[in-house]
């Protein structure tokens, strides 16, 4: 495992914009998995200025969310899709029909992802509680694309952060363990203090579906990508 600790978050942000961008570029039409949240909008951005500054075709390239919130009308401006249009999609110009979200019908996406070749890159970001994507502790390592009831940590988190118009309770749809394990390269990202605990976790603890980050260790090709509060726990491994 490859574990990266930037000197800034500016750094942070610039050494993820380019992963996207080195991938892009490698492979004209790479498959590339995103997550949405606080610790990847700015290196999302990064990537529409570096295409901003020195265009690319990105014709042929495909972009996914790796999860969507349900039970929000369509269009809602805080959807992952919605963040992702407005992040990276439309900043540089990529076709719509190489924009695939998960939704309801959870094997069109695999099955999607699949006729293009599978999955090169994915962006993960880590929950507080070792979730990835909307795979919350407790989910089978072997699970696909499936539905989920957000609860805890994370049902908190995006609860807060934007005013969904929804008074119950938020469920989503998520690429599973298993599809996430079946990306060629996985890049791990983490800002700031508050994540630095289940860094170690998943780095250091056992493997084990309380902690769905932790099955990472099993990836041959997955890499970590840390700011230095993120990373403190784990400096001895960089
Ligand atoms: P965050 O979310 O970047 O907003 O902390 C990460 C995640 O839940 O995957």
């Amino acid at each position: 495992m490859d574990i990266s600790i930037a000197g800034s978050e500016l750094e942070f942000d610039q050494i993820a914009g380019w992963k996207i961008v080195g991938q892009m570029l490698e492979k004209v039409d790479s498959v590339i998995g995103l997550s949405t949240g606080q610790t990847t909008g700015a290196m999302h951005r990064m990537v529409a200025e570096l295409h901003a500054r020195h265009p690319f075709d990105v014709s042929q390239i495909t972009l996914f969310g790796l999860d969507e919130v349900n039970e929000v009308p369509s269009g809602f401006p805080a959807t992952c899709a919605e963040l992702l249009l407005d992040e990276i999609v439309r900043p540089i110009g990529l076709p719509l029909a190489n924009f695939l979200m998960p939704d309801a019908d959870c094997g069109r996406i695999e099955a999607e992802l699949q006729l293009r070749g599978g999955i090169d890159l994915l962006m993960l970001g880590i929950g507080t509680d070792g979730h990835l994507g909307m795979n919350m502790p407790g989910t089978p390592f072997e699970s696909d694309t499936h539905c989920t009831k957000l609860r805890g940590e994370m049902e908190h988190r995006i609860r807060s952060r934007y005013v969904y118009p929804e008074p119950n309770p938020l469920s989503g749809i998520t690429l599973g363990i298993r599809t996430i394990m079946r990306a060629r390269h996985i890049v791990l990202v983490a800002k700031g203090t508050h994540k630095a605990e289940i860094v170690e976790r998943a780095l250091k603890g056992p493997i084990v579906p309380e902690v769905p980050a932790s099955v990472l260790q099993l990836h041959p090709n997955c890499e970590f990508l840390l700011d230095p509060e993120a990373g403190a726990r784990v400096r001895d491994m960089a």
